[in-house]
């Protein structure tokens, strides 16, 4: 099964493949903002730090959302990334 570690709380949970980043902090009780789940409000907005070719291909919504925030080419949306292999995720604040 995939691991998943976040940054800055420094735990790794193993998750089945396909789980999104966003469900996997949540289940493992972590706190992650999330306001619609559909990759249009950009609120849970995270920087993967490794493995960001093991997560699912960006969609066309996430792609369009992530560019209106100017993000960085690591930035992801937690509730439409799907972890496929081992990541390390950093979470906002
Ligand atoms: S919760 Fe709105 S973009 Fe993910």
């Amino acid at each position: 099964m995939p691991k998943v570690t976040f940054i800055p709380a420094g735990q790794s949970f193993e998750v089945a493949a396909g789980t999104t980043i966003l469900v996997s902090a949540i289940r493992n009780g972590l706190q992650l903002r999330h306001d619609c789940t559909e990759a249009i409000c950009g609120t849970d907005r995270v920087k993967v730090l490794s493995g960001k070719e093991r997560l699912s291909e960006k969609t066309e919504t996430e792609e369009l959302t992530l560019e209106m925030m100017n993000a960085g080419p690591d930035d992801r949306l937690g509730c439409v990334a799907r972890i496929l292999g081992d990541v390390a995720v950093e979470l906002p604040d």
